[in-house]
């Protein structure tokens, strides 16, 4: 499952795997550490420590839960919103739009720098 999404994402948003690694050092990393698992610099003082990104799958019955981590990503989530700890990225992520296969197995359009930090994160994820 995990790499039929990679191939599906790979083939939507284009070889971008590079990219989505840049975005996530610079924007992501400070806190949820450069490998993503939640081991960032900041993580020793947060009171709510940033998430290991590299579970989100095998914490999810071995799906990556596309819908519910670009929302996070993004800002949409109402409860990533009244979490002050982490910003939102939705003004933050930008590009042209291109469409990511959520799990129901429907498009949705999401910003490319949105499309290439998730399909990093899909690709250090945990077996
Ligand atoms: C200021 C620190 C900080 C920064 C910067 C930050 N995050 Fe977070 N992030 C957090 C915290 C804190 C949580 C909440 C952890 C939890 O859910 O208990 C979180 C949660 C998440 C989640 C939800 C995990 C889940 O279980 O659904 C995702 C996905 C995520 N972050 C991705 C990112 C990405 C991608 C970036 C960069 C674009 C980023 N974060 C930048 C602190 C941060």
């Amino acid at each position: 499952m995990i790499r039929a999404l990679t191939v599906a994402l790979a083939l939507l948003a284009g070889p971008a795997l590079a990219d989505g690694a840049a975005l996530f050092a610079n924007h992501c990393a400070v806190c949820h550490g450069t490998e993503g698992r939640g081991d960032g610099p900041t993580s020793t003082w947060l009171i709510r420590k940033p998430a290991d990104l590299t579970r989100l799958a095998v914490d999810n019955n071995g799906v990556f839960p596309v819908l519910r981590t670009l929302v996070r990503i993004d800002g949409r989530d109402p409860l990533m919103r009244s979490d002050i700890a982490m910003p939102a990225y939705g003004p933050v992520l930008g590009g042209e739009a291109v469409e990511v296969m959520i799990e129901t197995g429907q498009g949705v359009l999401v910003p490319s720098e949105l499309a290439e930090v998730l399909m990093w994160l899909v690709s250090i994820q945990e077996d």
